[in-house]
């Protein structure tokens, strides 16, 4: 399955998520390739750190590269037959990488924060989607919620609006804001590898995980 973490906005995690579902898939004794298709690099320094922190056991657990542009269409789909799953980072733009993601993809998530501009911009977004939808039937794409607030009206009204758009569909799995996620980031390791545990947040990556696979399958 090739798997897209996309969006035009950035900072709503689109690499934290990415990055959880490669571990997570790769803890599941898949061979994942997670591509790094943002020239920030977000995803490949994540890996650096990992490979470092993991050092005396597996290393990462899954390979990584880095892609730009149309490549990420045609080297995604040759590595497509050797690897079980590939997900993909892309950077918070409209770019050529993102659309070649979009292009080959089975599905796509696309998180948003419970804000104003996030959701403008997931409206932007599904414009996009809308031009992908044409050249690519295949391609799923699913909204949701990342750090979510722990309470208030402003998730309800952001899932709100996500449900009203045409060519995504809202997956109601949200992400708290929840400092186990930056703390993992921080030392190579997905939330699930985190010591002391955030069991809030280990629920809500499973639960993601869990339901955008059966989507997926
Ligand atoms: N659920 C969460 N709770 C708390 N912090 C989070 C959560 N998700 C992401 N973050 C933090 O928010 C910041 C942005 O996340 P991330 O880098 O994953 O976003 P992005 O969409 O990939 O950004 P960019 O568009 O720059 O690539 C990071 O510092 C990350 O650790
Ligand atoms: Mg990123």
């Amino acid at each position: 399955m090739i798997l897209v973490c996309g969006g035009t906005k950035g900072g709503v995690g689109k690499s934290t998520i990415a990055i959880s579902l490669t571990i997570l898939r790769a803890a599941q004794g898949k061979d994942v390739l997670l591509v790094d298709a943002d020239d920030q690099g977000t995803a490949s320094d994540f890996t650096a750190v990992r490979n470092e922190t993991l050092s005396d056991s597996s290393g990462a657990g899954y390979t990584s590269i880095k892609l730009h542009g149309a490549a990420v269409r045609t080297e995604v789909q040759r590595l497509a037959q050797k690897y079980d799953d590939i997900m993909i980072d892309v950077g918070g733009r409209d770019t050529t990488g993102q659309r070649a993601a979009l292009s080959i993809a089975d599905i796509v998530v696309i998180p948003f924060l419970p804000a104003s501009f996030d959701i403008w911009a997931l409206e932007i977004m599904s414009g996009l989607l809308e031009e992908a939808h044409a050249f690519n039937d295949r391609l799923k794409a699913i909204a949701i919620l990342n750090r979510a607030d722990p309470q208030g009206k402003d998730n309800q009204e952001a899932a709100a609006v996500a449900k009203e758009l045409k060519s995504l569909t809202y997956l109601d799995a949200p992400l708290g804001n929840r400092k186990a996620f930056r703390n993992a980031a921080s030392q190579g390791l997905s939330v699930t590898e985190l010591r002391p545990k955030d069991a809030k947040a280990i629920k809500e990556i499973t639960n993601l995980y869990e339901k955008i696979f059966s989507i997926a399958n």
